[in-house]
């Protein structure tokens, strides 16, 4: 089985961006341990700061992945067209968010995406992947 994680805009500051919502962890120590707890399923990751990559990743994934993981960071709360292009693709993709949006500005409490996500997981901290990762298993 093979899976794909994408992470949207600022994802790449984790570790440094903002410890005290998003915690202390990079998600590169993070992907490491993930890929260890499940040994029998690839784990791709992905993380891009430009809509247009994100779309064209998710487009490829569409023959090659069965699930999908998508953080799309604040893309989640601006974005028609990586909504549209969730809803054109097959494999199930579940959306995470870090933090919970529902507890912070009002503008965080609106995503596009989840209408055309299979789920979505919210506030868990980086514990929120490991469980869309187990769903979709
Ligand atoms: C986030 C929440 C978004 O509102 C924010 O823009 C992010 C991260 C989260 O994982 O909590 O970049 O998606």
């Amino acid at each position: 089985m093979k899976l794909l994680i994408i992470n949207g805009p600022n994802l790449n500051l984790l570790g440094t961006r903002e410890p005290e919502i998003y915690g202390e962890e990079t998600f590169e120590e993070y992907l490491l341990i993930l890929q260890q707890e499940f040994p029998t399923i690839t784990i791709n990751y992905f993380q891009s700061n430009h809509e247009g990559e994100i779309i064209d990743k998710l487009q490829e994934a569409n023959y090659d992945y069965e699930g999908i993981v998508l953080n799309g960071g604040a893309y989640t709360h601006t974005s028609i067209a990586i909504r549209d292009t969730i809803a054109a693709i097959e494999p199930p993709v579940v959306e995470v968010h870090i933090s919970n949006v529902y507890a912070r500005e009002a503008f965080r409490q609106h995503s596009y995406f989840s209408a055309v996500c299979e789920g979505v997981i919210v506030g868990l901290g980086l514990r929120g992947y490991e469980l869309a990762v187990r769903y979709l298993m």
